[in-house]
């Protein structure tokens, strides 16, 4: 890594001398400058880490020169020298932008611990602002892939939603139909962009929990709680929460989340204060809403409430449009993770895609083809490449027939069912919505199977889904 460069402005030829000595003692490059004009010079020349800037110049306040500096030169930190070591001073160089400031006469180790800690800070302010801007590269609207007339449809309202004020909307779609992708993409093209994304999946938590999870909550709130915490919708102030499988939140909190979509403002637990936040709410369910207000387990008031900007994604068996291109986008997705060279695939490998029909939509062409990558370093990805259930030969026998054949001597259908059900949840990385599609039934029904194999807890059956961290 290159030397930090510093900037030294002061009138005082032993004050820069003494100064320098110390700096590049410490492996600092360092310049000098005698009055402002000076300092402004080399400013234009040449990129300073940090400017050392005395109050008093002969051809004016360094005071007043800090402000024009932070804007002209965002990048560079500013600390002040006050020879008179007033508070007031120090006090109107940092409400002027410095960084931080130093009294005369200055200390050599003072002088090194604070020049140290100022870069140090605007050197992780810099890496957030690249992180951000990787984040709106890697998950904004441009990563959605798709040019079928559904996928165009949910690309316009996608764009209309991210610009407006809209604080409701509510993505519908089986799962892997890019609920989480469409989610991301809303907020990181809206100017909430720079503000957090959070995202919780409400049966990741357990029901007792999930109320401090969303709304935080207060010391001694409840025996466990030591200390206060901040929930989901603070720490997403003035940026976006996601709020997976809606259609499984317990209904005492679907009552406390129409309130606070309401009021913008709520209680933590245990708490007395309201609390306000501005926050786009974003909730995702591959579960039919509607049919859950009927059946009184979601709220009817919240499912109008949150069916303002309702968007639904259609599973991929309905967009065979898309097929290709989502193919080739994964092919060149893996290409750069994985350092191959891989082509595409051939006619016939992508007739057969277009052929098959993607229970599992998009997740599961993305899983194929990473599998297909690993196997295959360059070329053409072919028909026989592809998994036996894709390649799927017209006319033969079912995928059940052939994957089924009941033994000469019989079997225990429970002893297969339960097989089954564990190789699901291996193949779901025991995530249980994504376990139950596998097996084409409901997550209660899952679940009721994983309690009656005695999976719900073993090591083969691994936890319910992740909590996942936002990102
Ligand atoms: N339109 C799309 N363009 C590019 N990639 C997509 C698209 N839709 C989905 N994907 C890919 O498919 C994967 C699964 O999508 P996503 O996680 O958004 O599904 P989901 O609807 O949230 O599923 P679940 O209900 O299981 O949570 C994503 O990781 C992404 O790689
Ligand atoms: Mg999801």
């Amino acid at each position: 890594m290159p030397a930090e460069k510093i900037l030294l402005v002061d009138d005082e030829k032993l004050v820069r001398w003494s100064l320098r000595e110390r700096l590049t003692s410490e492996g600092f490059e360092v310049d000098e400058a005698e009055n402002l004009a000076a300092a402004e010079r080399r400013m234009a020349a040449d990129f300073y880490d940090l400017v050392l800037l005395d109050h008093r110049l002969p051809d004016g306040s360094g005071l007043d020169r800090i402000a024009p500096i932070a804007r002209d030169f965002p990048e560079s930190a500013v600390i002040m020298l006050t020879a008179y070591g007033t508070v007031e001073g120090a006090v109107r160089a940092i409400k002027a932008g410095a960084n931080d400031y130093l009294t005369k006469p200055i200390d050599g180790d003072a002088l090194v611990a604070v020049v140290r800690r100022v870069l140090e800070t605007t050197q992780l302010r810099r890496e957030l602002r690249r992180l951000k801007e990787d984040q709106k590269k890697v998950h904004g609207p441009a990563n959605l892939v798709g040019r079928s007339p559904a996928m165009r449809a949910v690309f316009d309202v996608v764009s209309k939603v991210a610009g407006s004020a809209a604080s409701t909307v509510l993505l519908t779609g089986e799962s892997g139909s890019g609920k989480d992708v469409v989610a991301k993409a809303i907020h990181y093209a809206s100017d909430r962009a720079d503000r957090p994304f959070m995202n919780i999946t409400c049966t990741a938590v357990p029901a007792t929990l999930l109320e401090s999870e969303l709304f935080g909550h207060e010391r001694g709130a409840f025996t466990d709680a030591r200390v206060g915490k901040k929930g989901l919708l603070e720490l997403a102030d003035g940026g976006t929460a996601f709020l997976d499988e809606i259609g499984d939140m317990p209904p005492p909190l679907q009552a406390k989340l129409l309130r606070f979509l309401e009021d913008k403002s709520f209680k933590r637990v245990g708490g007395t204060r309201d609390i306000q936040v501005d926050v786009r709410i974003i909730a995702a369910t591959n579960r039919d809403l509607a049919e859950a207000v009927r059946t009184k387990q979601f709220r009817e008031d919240l499912y109008y409430r949150i069916n303002v900007v309702p968007i639904a994604l259609p599973p991929l068996r309905d967009r065979k449009g898309d097929v290709p291109l989502l193919a080739q986008h994964f092919v060149l997705h893996f290409n750069r993770e994985f350092k191959k060279n891989v082509e595409g695939f051939s006619r016939r490998a992508l007739a057969a895609l277009e052929r098959y029909g993607w229970p599992g939509n998009v997740r599961e062409m993305r899983n194929v083809v990473e599998r297909m990558m690993i196997l295959e370093p360059s070329g053409t990805l072919h028909l026989e490449d592809l998994p036996s259930e894709i390649r799927g030969e017209p006319g033969a026998a079912s995928e059940t027939e052939r994957a089924f054949r009941l033994p000469p001597g019989g079997v225990e259908l429970e002893e297969v069912e339960r097989t089954l059900v564990r190789q699901a949840l291996t193949r779901a990385d025991g995530n249980r919505t994504h376990a139950a599609r596998l097996l084409g039934v409901s997550r209660d029904t899952l679940r009721y199977k994983l309690k009656k194999f005695g999976l719900a807890g073993s090591a083969s059956g691994p936890e319910p889904d992740q909590v996942e961290p936002g990102a």
